[in-house]
């Protein structure tokens, strides 16, 4: 007789949890079109800025996106200086003296206030800056899911242990994408982005001083010219990641690799007689696959275990919880 109001209590919940879950994991193109209409115009217009200024910007825009997003998921955690009681993943070690950018999204992050305070979160300005940074220097754009909230925490220990080594080899580097969910070929389109940007000398020495078989002798002896052997000498030394064209994003990346001209051990692991040879040569034959799968694949990680609904924060500044 009284089972009908059990049934019905728990229905509702079961409705309502559904739905919470649903929300939870959603994300939206659209998520400030009525609580701030200007926000991607003003990201966009500091993006623009800060890469006119300095070209490379956008490689480390890129990279401080996916760097935030491994860690904990897109939420902005990256961002945080340590306090007593926050451990900042910006010292370590895949990121100290290293990851950039953190005052070109503090700087977009201070003209979005201006138009609507403690409405857009640090989270979301850094996922549009990267794709805004991706567009400023000729590469694709996609539509940013939007929504994300900040953390209140961060997590060096994560950082130290989700974000891939350039040591890697192929095997743990579909490991380690894996465990985000993210294919191997998800992450072959992603290393793309090292079409862009800049390595130091700590990080590719060994590959160019091993002597090796797989990599090309000419590009070894060009690169330990400004990289001595020693370490401790020179470690900051800072060469291209793609030797042909470091400043537009184009293929170059992959038909490098198969000239055996990857700058890291993680790059040429792509193309070293495995299972993403074919993915990389197939990039280098046809760059519209690789933009498009490239576009994809950010719009994936970017997915990434985002704070949303009553979780988090949204900062007031991005380096601080506040
Ligand atoms: C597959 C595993 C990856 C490894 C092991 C790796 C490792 C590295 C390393 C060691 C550097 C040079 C840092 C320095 O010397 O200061 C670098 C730079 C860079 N990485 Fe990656 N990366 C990987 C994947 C990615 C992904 C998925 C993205 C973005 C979607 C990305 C974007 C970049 C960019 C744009 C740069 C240049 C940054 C700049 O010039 O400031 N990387 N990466
Ligand atoms: C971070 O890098 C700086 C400068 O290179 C260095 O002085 C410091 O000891 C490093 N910190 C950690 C935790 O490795
Ligand atoms: C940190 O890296 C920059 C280049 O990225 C370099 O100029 C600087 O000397 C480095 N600092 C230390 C202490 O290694
Ligand atoms: C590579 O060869 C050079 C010169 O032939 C030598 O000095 C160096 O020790 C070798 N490196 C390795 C890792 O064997």
């Amino acid at each position: 007789m009284d089972s009908f109001p059990t049934i019905a209590v728990i229905s509702i919940l079961v409705l309502f949890l559904a739905n919470s879950i649903r929300t939870e994991a959603q994300l939206s193109p659209t998520f400030y079109d009525a609580t701030c209409p200007q926000a991607l115009d003003a990201i966009r217009t500091s993006i623009r800025r800060a890469v006119s200024r300095e070209r490379r910007m956008a490689a480390s825009l890129i990279r401080l996106h996916f760097h935030d997003c491994f860690v904990q998921g897109c939420d902005g955690s990256i961002l945080l200086d340590e306090t007593p009681t926050i451990q900042s993943e910006k010292t370590a070690r895949p990121n100290n003296n290293s990851t950039r950018g953190f005052e070109v999204i503090e700087a977009a992050k201070r003209e979005v206030e201006k138009i609507c305070p403690g409405v857009v979160s640090c989270a979301d300005i850094l996922s549009v800056a990267a794709r805004d940074a991706s567009v400023a220097v000729g590469g694709p754009t996609w539509q940013v899911k939007l929504g994300r909230r900040d953390s209140t925490t961060a997590s060096r220990s994560a950082a130290e242990s989700n974000l891939p080594s350039p040591f890697a080899n192929l095997r743990d580097l579909i490991i380690n994408f894996q465990n985000k969910g993210l294919s191997a070929r998800d992450m072959v389109a992603l290393s793309g982005s090292h079409t862009l940007g800049q390595a130091q000398c700590f990080v590719f020495r060994n590959r160019v001083y091993s002597n090796g078989t797989d990599i090309d002798a000419g590009f070894a002896s060009t690169r330990r010219r400004h990289c001595p052997p020693a370490v401790g000498n020179g470690d900051s030394n800072l060469a291209p990641l793609d030797l042909v064209t470091p400043n537009s994003f184009d293929n170059n990346y992959f038909k490098n690799l198969m000239r055996k001209k990857g700058l890291l051990i993680s790059d040429q692991a792509l193309f070293s007689g495995g299972s993403t040879d074919s993915i990389v040569s197939e990039y280098s034959r046809n760059p519209r696959t690789f933009l498009s799968d490239f576009a994809s694949a950010m719009v994936k990680m970017g997915d990434l275990e985002p704070l949303t609904g009553a979780s988090g924060i949204i900062r007031r500044v991005c380096s601080a919880v506040s």
